[in-house]
C-alpha cells in the first residue's frame, strides 16, 4: 500500500474536488493534477537498471534507466481519466483496455471486454481506476491480467481514492499487487459509495449522470 504524502498542497486539491459545488472544469483540472502525482508514484515502483552517462564536463554520472516493458491498462470507463496522465510522462506507452461496469443495483462488476498487448505476460502493468470501493472491479480486472499470464508482483494498481474494505479485498486475495492512492476514506455507505468520498467519479469527470 503506497499512500501519497499528505501534503498541504494535495489536501488543498482534494478539498476542491470533494466539494459538491465544484465546477466540472475544476474537477477535471485538479483530479488530473493529482493523477499525475499518482502515475509518477506508480512508475517509481517499477524496476530500474544501472546506466552511466558522461556529463558535459567529461565526468561520469552513475544513473538509472527506466524499465521499458510497461503497459498501462485503464479500467473503462472511469479509468480512462488516468490514461492521458500516463501518456504524458511515458512516451509511446502501450495501452490495453478492460471494460468492467458495476451493476447499478447489485454493485457487482461485469466484465464486457478486454484488449491487451500480445506480450503482456512479460510486462509490468499499471492498472488504472480512480475508485477502489468494494474491490469487486479491481479483483475482476486483476483476474483478467493473471489469466493472460501477467505475474502478480508485476501489477501496480493506481487509484485516486480507496477505503479499507477495498484495500483488504485486493490485498487478501492478491498480496503481491501494489496499490498506489492519494487518499484512504473512512468507509463505504449502503450504496457502496465511499465516505466522505467524491461521489461518482466517472460522472463528474466525463460530465454524465
Ligand atoms: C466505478 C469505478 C470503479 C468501480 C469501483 O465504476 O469507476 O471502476 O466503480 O467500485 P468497486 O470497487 O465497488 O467495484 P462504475 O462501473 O460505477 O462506472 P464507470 O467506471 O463507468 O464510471
Ligand atoms: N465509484 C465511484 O465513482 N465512487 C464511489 O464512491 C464508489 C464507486
Ligand atoms: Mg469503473
Amino acid at each position: 500500500m503506497h499512500l501519497l504524502p499528505q501534503t498541504n498542497q494535495l489536501r488543498a486539491m482534494h478539498t476542491i474536488v470533494r466539494n459538491r459545488d465544484a465546477s466540472r472544469e475544476e474537477f477535471v483540472f485538479y483530479t488530473e493534477r493529482i493523477i499525475r502525482l499518482l502515475v509518477e508514484a506508480g512508475l517509481d515502483l517499477l524496476p530500474f537498471a544501472p546506466r552511466d552517462v558522461t556529463t558535459p564536463v567529461g565526468a561520469t554520472y552513475h544513473g538509472l534507466r527506466f524499465a521499458e516493458d510497461l503497459v498501462g491498462v485503464p479500467i473503462v470507463r472511469a479509468g480512462e481519466s488516468m490514461e492521458a496522465g500516463l501518456r504524458a510522462v511515458v512516451r509511446g506507452v502501450r495501452i490495453g483496455k478492460i471494460l468492467i461496469q458495476r451493476d447499478k443495483v447489485t454493485k457487482l462488476p461485469k466484465l464486457y471486454y478486454s484488449a491487451l498487448p500480445e506480450d503482456i505476460a512479460s510486462r509490468h502493468v499499471l492498472l488504472l481506476d480512480p475508485m477502489l470501493a468494494t474491490g469487486g472491479t479491481a479483483l475482476a480486472a486483476i483476474q483478467v491480467l493473471l489469466d493472460r499470464g501477467v505475474v502478480e508482483e508485476n501489477i501496480v494498481f493506481v487509484t485516486f481514492i480507496t477505503v479499507p474494505e477495498g484495500i483488504e479485498a485486493v490485498c487478501s486475495r492478491y498480496p503481491r499487487v501494489r496499490i498506489v492512492t492519494s487518499a484512504i476514506e473512512e468507509r463505504l455507505n449502503e450504496n457502496a459509495y465511499m465516505l466522505p468520498g467524491i461521489g461518482d467519479f466517472g460522472d463528474r469527470f466525463f460530465g454524465t449522470d
